[in-house]
């Protein structure tokens, strides 16, 4: 599969690489078998010309918007403060020379290069891709030793930066502090990284990144549901789709000389009820893919404000075919096919098409039968993909 495409910037320098040069030349194959969640990579020049797409003045500018999930990291005489976005303007304008880090999650949702980018680690499931974070920050700003749940791949866009790395095993935190601060922090192993290098650390591997200069990292990171999120998830799944008959019942009541006792025959017939919750492996599957398409709760798409007849629509995806949106997660499971939380019901034939479309996150131009093509339009006016 190709990665994703993106508009050149301004300069005409940044380009999504392709998956060789991502790699370093490394088929997935062997990056698989031999790095992930096995040990760190470090790849020279994998990602060239990001600080041509972002500077510090534009994630500032992201931070202040709305919608971004922005954090600020201040390291002021052993103390971390963070605080958190958006923010105004005049906060960011007034920060110091060093010693702060302003990170903003999220933003593969609000630069087109960054959601061309976060694709390009289609290599992964898009189930598990999570999320595009940028941070910038002067000389001598980080956000300290921590170790992350999840798999990442750190890549330098502006200026330059030490990663320290460590294989402890050791991850007791600082206490009482606002961010996850390593207690200890072993070296084991340091580079500078130059614009274009990045660096993949698996889950759990202590890191540290120190800015040399001004600096700004792109992060790719996974996502990791917990048993517990996942158990938890399930059962308010199932919580709005059981049916259960039967009223309770106690014919064979008698005189109750203990009233605050439950009684036994009382208690039985109540667990048997709850005994007959059932659920089966097709219940698991569907909910798997409503959940994990499901856009995070502070994503809310934009319909387009004058939205194109279904005739018109239908000649434009004939001409140009169609793109999703960055916001929308589409996913399948066998013929069992999720957007943004919800199951599509299509025929056989459809099912085919709509697996290519959540598989490229598009659909080439086309004479698409009716079916699709009045999918395609719902889909279009709610604001999940446009004509490409
Ligand atoms: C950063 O961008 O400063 C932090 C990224 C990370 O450590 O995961
Ligand atoms: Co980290």
């Amino acid at each position: 599969m190709s990665p994703a495409k993106t508009k050149r910037n301004r300069a005409g320098q940044f380009a999504v690489p392709g998956l060789k040069a991502l790699l370093g030349g490394m088929s997935p194959k062997q990056f698989f078998a031999e790095y992930w969640h096995k040990k760190p990579l470090m790849i020279r020049n994998a990602v060239p010309h990001l600080e041509e797409v972002l500077d510090g003045a534009g994630l500032k500018a992201l931070a202040c918007r709305e919608e971004a999930e922005g954090r600020l990291v201040r390291h002021v005489r052993d103390n971390w403060r963070v605080e958190r976005g958006p923010f105004e303007p005049a906060r960011l304008a007034a920060l110091p020379k060093k010693d702060w880090s302003l990170l903003v999650s999220g933003v593969n949702l609000m630069v087109p290069e960054g959601d061309a980018l976060l694709n390009a680690f289609n290599f992964v499931p898009y189930a598990r891709l999570d999320d595009l974070m940028v941070s910038f920050a002067p000389p001598g700003g980080g956000v300290g030793p921590h170790f992350d749940a999840y798999d990442v791949f750190l890549i330098q866009g502006l200026g330059r930066r030490r990663w320290e790395i460590s294989a402890q095993d050791d991850l007791e935190l600082v206490d009482d502090c606002p961010l996850r601060i390593l207690k200890r922090f072993r070296v084991d192993q340091s580079w500078k990284l130059e614009p274009g290098d990045m660096l993949y650390l698996p889950p759990q591997y202590a890191h540290n990144g120190v800015a040399l200069t001004d600096c700004m990292t792109w992060s790719i990171g996974f996502r990791t549901p917990t048993a517990q999120e996942m158990a938890t998830q399930f059962l308010v799944y199932l919580q709005d789709r059981i049916e259960l008959d039967g009223v309770y019942a106690d014919p064979d009541l008698g005189h109750s000389r203990h009233p605050g006792r439950i009684p036994d025959a009382m208690a039985s017939r109540l667990k048997d009820m709850i005994r007959r919750i059932d659920w089966r492996d097709a219940d698991m599957d569907d909910f798997l893919g409503r959940y994990l398409s499901e856009p995070k709760p502070h994503v809310f798409f934009d319909p387009p404000a004058r939205p194109l007849g279904a005739a018109a629509f239908r000649h434009r995806l004939a001409a140009r075919g169609v793109r999703l949106d960055a916001r929308t997660l589409m996913l399948y499971r066998g013929r069992a096919c999720f957007i943004n939380g919800e199951r599509v019901e299509a025929g056989r034939a459809a099912a085919s098409t709509l697996r290519r479309l959540a598989d490229h996150r598009a659909l080439p131009p086309g004479d698409y039968d009716d079916e699709m093509a009045e999918l395609l339009h719902d889909w279009y006016r709610d604001g999940y993909l446009a004509p490409a």
